[in-house]
């Protein structure tokens, strides 16, 4: 059986690249105080109240602001929602578009965590390979001769695990069959705006007049994952379909004081400050992976250089799995993310995904370092015992 797990604190000393969230030195306390302030001398009494539905509209009209800016298109606050971030997001857009027994078409390998969304909501998922261009769109094309997806979930832009990114033709033919043949793309875009090197294909929330797209954007990567405040654009048409959810009537914003705090981040350029920010920390900590890779794992595994995002995907050059080789890496104080948790089928078992966003440079090279030794430990056993 596979197992999935979401990595959290790991024992002290140990260096766990399976972590995919920013270490404490990218979130500064100071940040959240000062917003913290200018939220309290801006609030009033009717701020602490439920909030509208799709988010309160001072929150909506700056992030209209924020996504304007980032992605070049200014989005109508009809095809704003606020959400409490993609996991969030992506359940909801399951519960609203979807029922059981519904196929979901994702990425091949695709983001771990969210095979459990899935089937949690009794879909049947069909997994699509992903090449340099990210996924398959011919592929695609060729299944849906003989499948009806509801629902395909896919990570355009620095995917999760792979890291590679889904080129503009093969956005504008997904947005084109989703529209042709009836189903809603989940686009989750929570790397869009990291990118380190090179252009970034137009986010795939510029293509929600063009088909049924509807885009996640999470504040997670960008600001901090204990907000819990994402957004979905999309046609007006969709969002009024997540308005009609009984939840979202009964409970109002869904996280209304979260998403005024994230508003004053938005309104003072502090959010774009600390983009500029991470994107800078985040490159030199994936050159500095890059290098501690070519150090120390030359001819025992391949890898590419991804332009953005958190990852790293190595492939073994010998045909040994990764995956129970976790426990052995753990105690030598390393951890990563086996390939086979990526996999709707089980393939990928000699592949692992490393982060490079938890660690600052020496820690890098230092847990590249262990699980070097590691890898070389179990190939030279693997290779005694042939
Ligand atoms: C591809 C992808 N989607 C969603 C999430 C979770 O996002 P959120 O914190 O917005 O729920 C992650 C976090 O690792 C992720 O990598």
């Amino acid at each position: 059986m596979v197992v999935r797990t979401f990595d959290s604190n790991p024992a002290p000393g140990c260096i766990n690249f399976g972590i995919g969230q920013p270490s404490g030195d990218l979130t500064p306390p100071e940040l959240f105080r000062e917003l913290s302030e200018r939220f309290y001398a801006a609030t009033t009494a009717a701020d602490f109240n439920y909030g509208d539905t799709r988010g309160d509209p001072q929150f909506i009209a700056s992030l209209a602001d924020f996504v304007e800016r980032s992605y070049g298109q200014r989005p109508d606050p009809s095809e704003l929602f606020l959400t409490a971030g993609n996991s969030q997001a992506l359940e909801f857009v399951c519960e609203r578009f979807t029922k059981p027994g519904d196929t979901v078409f994702v990425d091949e390998p695709c983001y771990f965590l969210a095979f459990q969304i899935l089937a949690d909501r009794g879909l049947d998922i069909v997994s699509i390979p992903l090449d340099a261009n990210g996924m398959r769109i011919d592929v695609v094309e060729d299944l849906l001769k003989t499948r009806k997806p509801a629902l395909l979930y896919t990570i355009p832009s620095f995917n999760n695990p792979t890291g590679v990114t889904l080129s503009r033709e093969r956005r504008e033919r997904l947005a084109d069959l989703s529209r042709e043949h009836g189903f809603v793309v989940a686009a989750d875009e929570v790397y869009q705006l990291l990118s380190y090197e090179g252009e970034v294909p137009p986010a795939m929330a510029t293509l929600t007049g063009r088909g049924n797209v509807i885009s996640m954007g999470s504040f997670s990567k960008i600001l901090a994952p204990a907000l819990r405040v994402g957004w979905i654009q999309a046609d007006a048409k969709l969002v009024s379909r997540m308005l009609e959810s009984g939840w979202v009537n009964s409970g109002g914003a869904v996280n209304q004081l979260g998403s005024l705090l994230v508003r004053q981040a938005i309104d003072t350029g502090a959010l774009e400050r600390h983009i500029a920010f991470l994107r800078d920390a985040y490159r030199s900590r994936l050159d500095t992976m890059q290098a501690a890779l070519e150090e120390h794992f030359s001819g025992i595994a391949t890898w590419t250089k991804p332009r953005g995002g958190y990852f790293v995907w190595i492939t073994l050059n010998a045909d040994i799995e990764t995956a129970p080789l976790k426990p052995r890496a753990l105690e030598a104080g390393v951890g990563f993310q086996p390939g086979s948790a990526f996999s709707g089928p089980g393939g990928f078992r000699n592949s692992l995904r490393l982060s490079f966003a938890h660690y600052d440079e020496s820690r890098i090279r230092e847990g590249v370092a262990r699980l070097g030794r590691v890898l070389r430990e179990a190939m030279a056993t693997a290779g005694a015992a042939q």
